[in-house]
């Protein structure tokens, strides 16, 4: 009733009828002014102060402070994060509801992979190469979290990440740009819906702008040193692909661009951000980034950065508590009235499309909330999307699929019995209980003749690398005693993740040296990856016959997992980011430049050569790799037209036959090199893919459209541009196995 009352009365504040969330921009920006004019200096600010809850028990219970409960009656917070739940964030609006303009509170929270159920991690997903996978699992997130009260989710990360040292890897999408920009639309299209003032829709946030990926060495909030080209071909596009998609926020970075803190920096939040891409949303800092801003040297004082950082196009501060202190500031002209309520309007804006003007309890809804815990269609999508994340990276003699009637099965791997890892670093809500470790996993799927005996080998535990080989004693034994063994070994969850940065990216502790004792005994041996980050497995890849790349899959891990080592799935899934020999290869991706003296492969020993003197430049798996079950052929690599000019299209296709008996599916990758040009271009660029099922012993093909608008480059001006010259057009299975041909285009 309360809650009815309410609402009536906020409807009557601007009342003509419709409601806030069905305006037009011009009549939601009119109200949105003659609100903002009824404010005072003190309450603007308040609008753009973005705080977290009480984090003192996170995990296991929200709460919001008495005395934030107080600030939000005096309308000084805007924004809260890390606060979740229909009852608290209900609570939360109802104080807002007692402030003199009854603006409601915008909660914002990291649904990163799902928000109870938990999906693969991100980087994960991509290698679905599944566009409207990952809109679906966003959907679905979003419908989980908008019933908890939540409104807009600080995702999709879109950096590119060249570098696996980095523990964040886990957020994106991989390496490339033209599949991370794909994927970074689709996500928003999934949190989002199509109207984002329905009950099951919360905001995007694409972050982190920009090239936080960048760090050098890998090590994460590290300086970044990236020329403007750079930036531009790689780290831009998913930003603008998620802008172009509608997404309603965008998140600053820690890193600084060319000497200036990203988050100070007007030339990417108003020059890029509005100037170039048209961006009409909303900016946040990441948290406390503003006030770094003085860590970095960039600012003297917190009031100095906060300005800066306003006046450069940052609309709200996340967690810093620095913009809500700048009465002063304004009153001096320090921070114009325009750049101020431009700020407010903003924020105001995303409130009035959630629909929180008309009803600022509709995200809370306490039943529906409870309804979709683990319901069955959300775990259903989280094991689809985990079977098709799944990487085969090798299975020499077909050692996999496992038969389900084996006599005996050894599992060996403190990660095999762990359900907290499987969910990944940005569990959140995620519950472990919720998640199917490995080892459940399997124990469902063989038939009950068989005795699975498990042994953990090596302890898994959080924070700590497992250095002792106290447990290798018994593991072999129980190998001894099978006809087969899976070694599930990789990383904790915490090995990953923000500030989770590795230096080295062998296998942690004392994994390989168990893997290398159980391979003596000469049983059919399988290694499941757990990770977060492509590892340099070398030995393992070596010797070795079958490797499953598992990742960290979320609440169907075990499930999906056992799906594929025992065939009830065929595994599809295609490396996102490139696996180097070594660490000493870093960074090593698959669209880099040729340089004046690429290496030889006819002689890879020529001395004056850009090459390693003590090791391969090749990767260990090149980006877009993936085995099957099936086994495919690729054939007849054929254009349409070998010369075109202007608008004409030219087709690309080819023929992809499956060698084996099994049906699977097969990622085809199109790549394009623009051979000589005014400005030096990759040596490859992923330009299109397409997934096709294809039957045991069938043909298929796989048919690309190309253009000069897909061919463009940007000039020394960094405008598009389109110059005659020849193509190379290469198509296949990844990026490293491929059929060539030439394309002209003619002046
Ligand atoms: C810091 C992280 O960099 C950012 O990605 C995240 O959204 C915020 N913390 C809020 O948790």
């Amino acid at each position: 009733m309360l809650k009815h009352c309410v609402a009536l009365l906020i409807a009557l504040l601007f009342s003509n009828g419709s409601t806030y969330a069905q305006l037009s921009d011009q009549e939601m920006t009119r109200r949105a002014d003659s609100l903002i004019a009824q404010m005072t200096v003190e309450e603007k600010l308040g609008q753009l102060n973005q705080v977290a809850g009480d984090l003192s028990n996170f995990k296991r219970v929200a709460g919001i402070l008495p005395v934030q409960f107080q600030q939000i009656r005096e309308g000084k917070i805007g924004s809260m994060l890390m606060v979740y739940g229909a009852d608290l964030t209900r609570k939360a609006q109802e104080a807002a509801m007692q402030s003199r303009l009854k603006i409601p509170v915008l909660f914002g929270f990291d649904v990163i992979h799902g928000y109870r159920t938990t999906f693969p991690i991100p980087l994960a997903e991509s290698c679905a190469w599944d566009v409207e996978l990952a809109e679906r699992t966003a959907r679905m997130a979003a419908t989980e979290a908008a019933a908890a009260g939540i409104h807009w989710t600080f995702a999709p990360m879109v950096d590119i990440a060249r570098d696996p040292r980095w523990g964040r890897v886990i957020e994106g999408a991989g390496e490339d740009p033209y599949l991370g920009s794909l994927i970074a639309a689709a996500r928003v299209r999934g949190f989002q819906g199509a109207d984002l003032s329905a009950d099951n829709t919360i905001l995007a946030c694409v972050k982190h702008f920009v090239a936080y990926g960048a760090a050098e060495g890998g090590r994460d909030y590290n300086t970044v040193d990236v020329s403007e080209r750079t930036l531009r071909e790689i780290y831009f596009p998913p930003f603008k692909a998620a802008i172009d998609a509608g997404a309603a926020t965008l998140m600053t970075s820690f890193n600084e661009i060319s000497g200036t803190p990203a988050t100070l920096s007007r030339f990417l939040m108003t020059d890029v951000l509005r100037g170039e891409w048209n961006f009409k949303g909303m900016v946040v800092s990441d948290w406390e980034s503003i006030n770094e801003s003085r860590v970095h040297g960039a600012a003297k004082t917190n009031d100095d950065a906060a300005v800066l950082a306003i006046n450069a196009g940052v609309d709200m501060d996340m967690e810093g508590e620095l913009y809500v202190n700048l009465a002063k500031e304004v009153r001096a002209g320090k921070v114009s009235d325009a750049v101020l309520n431009q700020a407010v309007r903003r924020v105001l804006l995303a409130k009035f499309k959630l629909g929180l003007f008309d009803d600022p309890f509709r995200y809370c809804n306490a039943e529906r909330e409870k309804a979709l815990v683990l319901n069955p269609a959300h775990r259903a999508l989280a094991r689809e999307a985990a079977q098709k994340s799944i990487v085969l990276l090798k299975n020499d003699k077909n050692m996999l699929p496992l038969r389900k009637d084996l006599k005996t099965l050894a599992v060996i791997g403190g990660l095999a019995e762990s359900k907290r890892d499987m969910l990944g670093e940005w569990e959140m809500v995620g519950r472990p209980e919720d998640a199917v470790s490995v080892l459940d996993g399997i124990k469902k799927q063989v038939s009950d003749k068989t005795t699975v005996i498990y042994s953990k080998g090596y302890e898994a535990t959080r924070g700590k690398e497992s250095l002792s080989k106290a447990g290798f004693v018994e593991a072999i034994k129980a190998a001894k005693k099978s006809d087969a063994v899976v070694v599930v070994v990789g990383e904790t969850a915490d090995m990953t993740g923000e500030a989770h940065s590795r230096a080295s990216l062998d296998l942690p502790g004392v994994q390989e040296d168990l893997i290398k004792e159980l391979h003596t005994l000469n049983k059919p041996m399988v290694v499941v990856l757990t990770n977060g980050r492509p590892l340099s497995i070398v030995w393992t890849a070596e010797k070795v016959p079958a490797i499953v790349e598992a990742w960290h899959l979320g609440i169907e891990a075990g499930n999906a997992i056992a799906d594929v080592l025992f065939g009830d799935v065929n595994p599809s899934g295609k490396l996102t980011m490139t696996f180097p020999r070594s660490v000493g290869q870093i960074p090593i991706y698959y669209n880099h430049k040729n340089t004046g003296r690429p290496i030889n492969p006819q002689n890879p020993n020529d001395r004056y050569k850009s090459r390693y003197i003590d090791l391969d430049n090749t990767p260990l798996y090149p980006f877009g790799y993936g085995l099957s079950y099936s086994s495919f052929e690729y054939k007849n690599l054929r254009v349409s037209q070998r010369e075109f000019r202007g608008s004409e299209s030219v087709t690309i296709t080819v023929d992809v036959t499956n060698n084996s008996t099994v049906a699977g599916e097969e990622v085809v990758q199109l790549y394009v090199r623009d051979d000589v040009a005014s400005v030096t271009r990759p040596v490859k660029e992923l330009k299109g893919f397409k997934k096709l099922r294809i039957g045991g012993g069938e043909t298929k093909q796989a048919v690309f459209t190309i253009s000069a608008k897909d061919l463009m480059f940007l000039d020394r001006a960094f405008k598009p541009t389109m110059e005659a010259g020849t193509f190379t057009v290469f198509v296949g299975g990844n990026s490293a196995q491929t059929l060539d041909e030439k394309l002209e285009y003619l002046p």
